[in-house]
């Protein structure tokens, strides 16, 4: 029930602080089954998968994992990373989006340290033709992050999107204001650990506040990727989609890697754009935690695997 997922996730999102289960889960995740969730722990493992992912005619994104940086020298260093990472996806003849999270750049640095460095990425991506969207991070950061797309696009740089979580109260504000820039915006329900005064804590809620989110973005201009594995909001957009004559060309739909793949390939074989959405690099704990917590039956999952070992 809504009130037994609710305690799991919390308690789940409660435990990721711990060092003890941090430590025994980097230890044995990978074998217990993070693989599923992670496309590679470097970037050749990524790449099979990616081109797997193309070949069967899906968009794509990558991220390499990492979040919370709080020296510039580092922050710097990720920034050019992203950098290697798509002139080697443009070698690879990889139409591969980038995602980042704007913390692993360095806003937890500074507004200035993220700004110059997302900056850097999304200028060296417009030179190559690549795409490159901020994700959005736990509520401490959604002012930095909407305000450096904001100064991005004012810079001229058209090619980054963000993405609004139908969990804050304030993202139905939030999308008024970046209509304007005709934003490319994905809508996803959130999936941080958020006090009741800033976010709903019904699921049913949540979902009531995607669909509201999702039909206003998708009848102003711009392009929005409904992120969800949800398929009762994925029939309701569609149905939405085709009663208001939304072009296929106007909007996708975006998953997570080894994610409800049954519902990736359906919407693929029914003609709809899907990006699967995929991480790579070594630090893939919080992520894990994030999956973990979204469903309890991905624990149980992991408790089968360890009797195997
Ligand atoms: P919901 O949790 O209601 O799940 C619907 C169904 O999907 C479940 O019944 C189950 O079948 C399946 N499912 C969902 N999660 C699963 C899991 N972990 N394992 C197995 N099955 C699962 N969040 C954020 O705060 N900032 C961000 O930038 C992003 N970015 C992002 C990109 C993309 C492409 C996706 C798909 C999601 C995100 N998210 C995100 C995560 C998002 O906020 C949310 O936590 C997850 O998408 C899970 O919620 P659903 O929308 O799938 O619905």
């Amino acid at each position: 029930s809504d009130a037994v997922n609710r305690v799991f996730r919390n308690g789940i999102l409660h435990a990721t602080t711990n060092p003890v289960v941090r430590r025994t889960v980097e230890r044995y995740g990978m074998q217990l089954g993070a693989a599923r969730f992670v496309a590679g722990e470097s970037l050749d493992q990524a790449i099979q998968a990616l081109r797997r992912l193309e070949d069967m005619g899906f968009k794509t994104n990558t991220t390499i994992f990492g979040e919370h940086v709080f020296d510039e020298a580092t922050a710097d260093a990720v920034a050019d990373e992203y950098i290697r990472v798509i002139d080697r996806l443009k070698a690879e003849g990889l139409r591969t989006n980038i995602a980042l999270k704007p913390t692993h750049l360095g806003l937890s640095v500074s507004r200035e340290v993220g700004y110059r460095n997302i900056r850097r990425v999304v200028e060296h991506g417009a030179k190559v033709g690549t795409f490159v969207r901020m994700d959005m991070e736990d509520s401490p950061w959604v002012d930095g992050t909407l305000g450096i797309y904001r100064d991005l696009r004012e810079a001229g740089l058209d090619n980054t999107g963000v993405v609004l979580q139908a969990y804050l109260y304030r993202s139905e504000v939030d999308l008024e204001s970046l209509l304007p820039y005709a934003p490319n915006i994905r809508i996803v329900k959130g999936a941080y650990l958020e006090p009741p005064d800033i976010a709903y804590p019904s699921k049913a809620d949540v979902d009531r506040a995607y669909i509201r989110l999702a039909e206003r973005a998708l009848t102003a201009d711009g392009y929005t990727a409904i992120a969800t594995h949800d398929r009762r909001i994925i029939e309701h957009i569609i149905d939405f989609a085709i009663a208001n004559k939304i072009p296929r060309d106007r909007f996708e739909f975006q998953m997570l890697y080894g994610i409800a793949t049954d519902l990736q390939l359906q919407l693929l074989r029914r003609g709809y754009t899907v990006l699967i959405s995929t991480n790579h690099g070594t630090g893939w704990y919080p992520y894990l935690m994030r999956r973990l917590a979204e469903r309890p039956a991905n624990l149980l999952f992991f408790a089968r695997n360890a009797v195997r070992l």
